[in-house]
């Protein structure tokens, strides 16, 4: 039976949070947790390439609980990458190391968006069985599945790689709007089904990354995006888990992204929380914002920073501590084992 059904995760610290509650200390995970931060994790990689890890259900799922026994936080994410889907839907994609997702070919033209195909169910199988794996081993904590939104996945698809102000992305939902649309919905059904397939296999909460929104302005993300991020949510409405949504670099976005229907609103480190709540108004639980840059300075400076984001998060019905950003890969993972412990030691919850 689903975690959240049999009573193993729906009193979790972190799904109170997520539905608005103030349990008796403030949950914290970290994006990007499951990764190169850890020495364990590298470990394992060592000989396997990125996806094809991805794709190992006994990997994914070893790697996604490493970070949640190092470091006792409230939640697994789980260990694959938002262009998982786009190569089980058999785009020709695949993660450089060190650079990122690039396209054997970018898709441009209505003909190259006519060549995509749907994503068969069957193709999922490893990831549901990875999830599967996972939930089995995390017991209590929660796991949360995720997706990239169809935004920041055209704008690797455009581009056909990593890119700065993913320019091209962002001329072609003008230039050739029909195009545009092709495109989007077909991303919001295939990242879409990569979100059900983890939720139906056992994860708890979900979480939607549309990390280079922030290059958008607020007419274009309500007209050219936001109808194809709410296309994407609702493979999972009818599943009753909290969704929560992310972007950097989101402080004029943070109310239209919201509205698309979700429940959390992650937050970058550019916005206070406080600031963010009296946007969203402070019925809206959030989700952040610890600034990476600082997990490298001294722990005074880090830990009075973490005690004001946890200050500035009352603002809010309710707080999930985490980063602005995902764990940069030099960081000391001993630092992050010790803000899990500052967030849960009861000084935090009554500072
Ligand atoms: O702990 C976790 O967060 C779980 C795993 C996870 C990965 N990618 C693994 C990964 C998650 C949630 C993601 C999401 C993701 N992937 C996003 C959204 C979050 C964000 O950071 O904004 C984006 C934009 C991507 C695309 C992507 N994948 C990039 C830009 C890169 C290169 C940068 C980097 O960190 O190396 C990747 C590669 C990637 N995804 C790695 C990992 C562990 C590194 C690959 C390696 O270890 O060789």
């Amino acid at each position: 039976m689903h975690p959240l059904i049999d009573g193993r995760t729906a009193d979790s610290p972190l799904i109170r949070a997520y539905r608005g509650d103030r349990p008796s200390t403030t949950p914290v995970w970290f994006m990007r947790q499951a990764g190169r931060s850890l020495p364990e994790y590298r470990a394992l990689r060592v000989g396997t390439k990125m996806l094809d890890a991805c794709l190992d259900p006994e990997l994914s799922s070893e790697i996604t609980l490493q970070p949640v026994r190092r470091h006792g936080v409230d939640a697994g994410i789980f260990f694959s990458d938002i262009v998982v889907p786009l190569r089980l839907a058999g785009v020709d994609v695949d993660i450089v190391p060190g650079r990122g997702p690039v396209l054997g070919a970018p898709l441009r033209t209505a003909a190259d968006v006519a060549t995509l195909r749907p994503l068969e169910p069957d193709a999922l199988a490893p990831i549901t069985e990875g999830v599967a794996r996972t939930v089995a081993e995390l017991g209590n904590t929660p796991l949360i599945g995720f997706a990239g939104a169809p935004f920041t996945l055209a704008a690797y698809l455009v581009e056909g790689g990593p890119s700065k102000d993913h320019l091209r992305a962002r001329t072609l939902m003008h230039a050739d709007p029909a195009t545009w649309d092709a495109l989007l919905s077909w991303a919001a059904d295939v990242t879409g089904a990569f979100l059900r397939a983890q939720v139906l296999a056992g994860a708890s909460a979900v979480q939607l990354f549309d990390s280079w929104v922030g290059s958008l302005s607020v007419a274009d993300y309500e007209s050219r995006v936001a109808p194809f991020s709410r296309q994407a949510i609702a493979h999972v409405s009818d599943l009753g888990v909290p969704v929560v949504h992310f972007g950097v670099g989101t402080g004029e976005l943070l109310r239209s992204m919201h509205a698309i229907g979700v429940d959390v609103m992650g937050v970058d480190d550019r916005l206070p929380l406080d600031t963010a709540s009296a946007r969203l108004g402070s019925a809206v639980p959030l989700q952040g914002n610890i600034n990476p840059a600082l997990l490298a300075a001294p722990w005074p400076v880090l830990e009075a920073h973490v005690l004001d984001v946890i200050e500035r998060g009352r603002a809010a019905s309710a707080h999930v501590l985490n980063l602005g950003h995902g764990v940069p890969p030099e960081t000391d993972p001993d630092v992050l084992t010790r803000i899990v412990r500052l967030a849960h030691a009861p000084a935090a919850v009554h500072a």
